[in-house]
């Protein structure tokens, strides 16, 4: 059997009682085993600046390596002001450098945005597209998952606690496991 594709997960969301982190958890949890799915963390990332690329923060260059070393890439994210919150950002542009040699290129991707609002976060997921064109991140079109109300999604322990996203989630799971071999070299 062929060993599990390593998922690095990038959630955009910094606050310690996050909902897109425990949509992230929920992701993780529903995975299939062909797929070994992981949380990078990115809050500790300075803020990317071009000048320090000749000499570059000992984050930056762990968090490059961490991301040339997975298979594929998830992003789960709430929308700020109808874009991702900076700190993804600052991830995704931290990832991208040096010129020519942007972590990011050619992995397969997927979003999930989730908020509290009914729209789930449409905008984010739309607008973190228009960057993975850019940075040649094949990002799985269907199923779109904007996952709306999430606040209630989840119980005081931050378990999914709603049959019907549970399994909207393990299907899209599925979905991106089959994404990520259709959209891999090997
Ligand atoms: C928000 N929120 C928000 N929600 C939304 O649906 N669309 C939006 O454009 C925004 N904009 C926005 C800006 C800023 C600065 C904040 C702090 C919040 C609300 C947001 O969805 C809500 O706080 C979520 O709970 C954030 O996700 P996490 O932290 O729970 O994962």
């Amino acid at each position: 059997m062929a060993s599990p594709r390593n998922v690095a997960v990038l959630v955009g969301s910094l606050r310690k009682d996050s909902i897109n982190r425990k949509v992230a958890h929920a992701l993780i949890e529903l995975a299939s085993s062909s797929l070994k799915p992981e949380i990078v963390e990115i809050g500790q990332l300075p803020i990317y600046n071009q000048d320090s690329d000749p000499n570059p923060p000992e984050q930056w260059t762990a968090f490059r390596q961490r991301i040339c070393a997975c298979n594929a890439v998830l992003f789960v994210t709430p929308e700020y002001n109808r874009s991702v919150p900076a700190p993804l950002k600052n991830a995704i542009d931290v990832g991208s450098r040096p010129y020519g040699q942007s972590a990011w290129f050619g992995k397969p991707g997927a979003i999930v945005s989730a908020s509290p609002s009914a729209i789930g976060g449409f905008g984010a997921n739309h607008h973190l597209r228009q960057s993975l064109v850019f940075l040649n991140v094949p990002a799985m079109q269907q199923p779109e998952a904007y996952i709306g109300h999430a606040d209630k999604l989840f119980d005081a322990n931050g378990k999914l606690i709603n049959d019907s996203t549970r399994k909207f989630l393990q299907d899209f799971m599925m979905a991106f496991a089959t994404w990520i071999d259709a959209n891999s070299k090997a």
